[in-house]
């Protein structure tokens, strides 16, 4: 790592994380930073972390662990900075409390520290819906199998649990819990589908059936990203009634079994994926690219994906068509929109190709 890139010293990573920001876990990072560099607890919660990179965000890990302390009851007088739990103190004077919290759990927090943050986004259903209905109207085939490698819970598995809505369109059942209205901007071409099969993979899985799975989840979403603590419940309200499958894998040696599995001729096969890829070795990356080249020959095959294009902080959304799926077999993926870091907006770039 580079001092210039990374910052001399833990604590001056941890600052450059936090910037001026003015928000809690901005507040409690540069304290952190502070309580590093004079020998206080968080350095000794962070014994043997010196080196951790910035794109480790141990900081994140620690505040994660707090999280889970605070959400199960262990440190209730931390629930008035949390606004996710009601909670309206001034962020500011969050520190000192939560320095007593890192001393009595210190066990506990160093733990904590193992787990690499892992969110499910829900809001990027909006963006799968849209690459559904422009995979659908093309190839005309409205049986859909949802693949999904790097889904961590599936809870993007359900978009046709969700509502959606914008201008003279809907989606999905009126009293869904999870609502989605004026997420998309633009033209949009709503197409009835039905999924037939959803099923993802993930390294790390996590089990919503499970308190330990919906709390790890909880824990990772910021306490004062209001929208998406509600949006997280109520996706979570339908998952443990509804559990996804996610298999345990890696992206590319799952979706190779996938796509060798027999599917019915009228089945369109979608794989899905958002803000995975940058984690993926190139390997990877290569052996799911390869896996979809393969299964293309056999059946029609569409590829929806939300990532960052390289050296871009905008995430695009594409759609790629193989083979049987509509003879765009070489046309390569095509820009459908770009979408919000947490889906919406999902702005739509051109209408028709
Ligand atoms: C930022 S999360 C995104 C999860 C989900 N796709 C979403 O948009 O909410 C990235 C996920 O990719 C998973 N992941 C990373 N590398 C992977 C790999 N090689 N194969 C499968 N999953 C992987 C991580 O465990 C994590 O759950």
């Amino acid at each position: 790592m580079s001092d210039f890139d990374e910052g001399r010293t833990l604590a001056d990573r941890m600052r450059r994380h936090a910037g001026s920001a003015d928000h809690l876990y901005a507040h409690l990072i540069r304290a952190m930073a502070d309580d590093w560099e004079t020998e206080g607890p968080v350095r000794d919660v962070l014994s043997g972390w010196e080196d951790a990179s910035m794109g480790s965000v141990v900081q994140l890990r620690l505040l994660a662990g707090v999280f889970r302390l605070v959400l199960t009851g262990r440190a209730p007088e931390l629930v008035p900075y949390y606004p996710c739990l009601g909670g309206k103190a001034p962020p500011e004077l969050a520190w000192p409390d939560v320095r007593d919290v890192l001393v009595r759990h210190r066990a506990e927090l160093r733990e904590a520290l193992e787990i690499a943050p892992q969110t499910n986004e829900v809001g990027r259903s909006a963006a799968l819906l849209v690459g559904i209905f422009e995979a659908v109207r093309r190839t005309g085939l409205r049986r859909v199998r949802l693949l999904e490698p790097g889904a961590s819970a599936g809870l993007n598995l359900l978009v046709d649990r969700f509502h959606f809505a914008g201008r003279g369109w809907s989606f999905g059942p009126s009293d869904a819990v999870v609502r989605f209205d004026d997420g998309v901007v633009g033209p949009v071409k709503p197409e009835p589908f039905q999924v037939v099969e959803r099923r993802g993979c993930d390294l790390a899985p996590v089990d919503v059936t499970t308190a330990e799975g919906r709390l790890r989840l909880r824990s990772f979403v910021w306490p004062f990203h209001l929208d998406r603590h509600e949006r997280l419940s109520r996706a979570l309200e339908i998952a443990q009634r509804e559990p996804p499958r996610v298999d345990s894998g890696s992206a590319g040696e799952w979706l190779e079994a996938q796509l060798e599995q027999p599917v019915a001729a009228d089945v369109l096969t979608l794989v899905w994926q958002s803000i995975t890829r940058q984690y993926w070795p190139s390997a990877e990356s290569r052996r799911v690219a390869a896996a979809l080249r393969e299964a293309s020959n056999a059946i029609p095959l569409a590829h929806v994906s939300m990532e960052y294009p390289r050296g871009s902080g905008t995430a695009q959304l594409t759609l790629d068509l193989f083979g049987a799926a509509g003879g765009g077999q070489g046309a390569g993926p095509q820009h459908l929109a770009d979408v919000g870091d947490h889906g919406p907006p999902v702005i739509i770039a051109s209408t028709d190709p």
